[in-house]
């Protein structure tokens, strides 16, 4: 791939993807909203060729310009919480379908639409639904797209480990929703990236539908054990039904940076792991890191509580 426009280029895993492929050699585009925030994070990052374009999914004109003259493109775009204008269908459904069929107009060889496990166009949830339409929709316009949908993604700035470490730091106490029964398989965040960069340049990945998790599936309550372990913290943590969870998630979305959102308390609902009846990361040819190897490098450690 020479030329790879990235929507999202700027995220958590966007701005991975983006590193992974300008080393490689790949002219990368990195679209986003806030064009010179992305500008300043690329050049203190020393990705001053990797060029940028202002602009939003929402809008047609902005995204036809991104994706002409690309040999792929990506969207790794999010959006957790709705706000007025930007609502799950907005991004992830309309959105996404707006990408992929400026794409298949302009010639775009490759699209690859980043979703999640459990994607459900059925679903009771707006975001879980949205992700499952926005699958839906890609495929009937770009039939050779490929869906990577992953598991809860680690690495520094996560919104898992990273929240948590933080909300211990703050509380005596931890808020367990639902008793922390569910089960999930958190993934790197780096191996999410050098998956889809295998992806684009594989041409028998095309058409297909990866869910990239990491090795090993934990229950929420292991996953706070294994956050407390790690910093070095003793916390009691307390069930929370889930009504009461949507209600804090609420209020939490009034903040700035939510540690929990709603669709967050959505996703919780049903096990987060993969399915086994479709490819990952094994069939990309990329080993999945683990938690306990990875997560200690960036949370930190601090003396144990008594
Ligand atoms: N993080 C996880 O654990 C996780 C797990 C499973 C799946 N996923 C999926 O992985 C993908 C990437 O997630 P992430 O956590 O890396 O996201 P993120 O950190 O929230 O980044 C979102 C990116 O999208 C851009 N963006 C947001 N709204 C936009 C719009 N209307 N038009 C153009 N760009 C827009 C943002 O830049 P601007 O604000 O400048 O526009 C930013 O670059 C998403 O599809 C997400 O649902 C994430």
């Amino acid at each position: 791939m020479t030329t790879v426009s990235v929507f999202g280029g700027t995220g958590f895993l966007g701005r991975r993807l983006v590193r992974r492929l300008a080393s490689e050699g790949t002219t990368v585009r990195v679209a986003v909203r806030h064009a010179d925030r992305a500008r300043s994070a690329l050049h203190a990052a020393g990705l001053d060729r990797v060029s940028v374009f202002g602009a939003d999914v929402r809008d047609q004109a902005t995204v036809a310009a991104v994706v002409a003259g690309a040999d792929a493109v990506v969207d790794a775009v999010s959006a957790y919480v709705e706000t007025r204008g930007v609502t799950f269908e907005a991004v992830h459904e309309q959105g996404a379908k707006t990408i992929a069929r400026e794409a298949a107009a302009a010639g775009v060889a490759r699209f690859v639409l980043v979703s999640g496990i459990g994607a459900d166009p059925e679903s009771g949830s707006p975001y879980i639904r949205a992700r499952g339409r926005g699958e839906r929709a890609v495929q009937q316009v770009f039939p050779a797209a490929t869906i990577v949908r992953p598991s809860a993604m680690f690495g520094p700035g996560d919104a898992l480990f990273s929240t948590l470490a933080h909300l211990a730091r703050l509380l005596p106490v931890l808020p367990l929703i639902c008793g922390g029964r569910m089960r999930m398989q958190p993934v790197y965040v780096e191996d999410v990236a050098e998956g889809i960069a295998h992806i684009l340049a594989d041409p028998g990945a095309m058409s297909r539908t990866y869910e990239l998790a990491g090795p090993t599936v934990y229950t929420l309550r292991e996953i706070f054990i294994v956050a407390l372990r790690i910093i070095g913290k003793r916390r009691l943590l307390v069930p929370v039904p889930f009504a009461v969870a949507e209600v804090q998630a609420r209020l939490f979305e009034l903040l700035p940076n939510a540690p929990l959102t709603s669709s967050q308390v959505d996703l919780l609902k049903a096990d987060n792991v993969a399915s086994g009846t479709l490819p990952g990361l094994r069939e990309l040819n990329v080993l999945p890191k683990a938690i306990e190897v990875i997560v200690s490098t960036y949370l930190g450690r601090s003396r144990v509580d008594a």
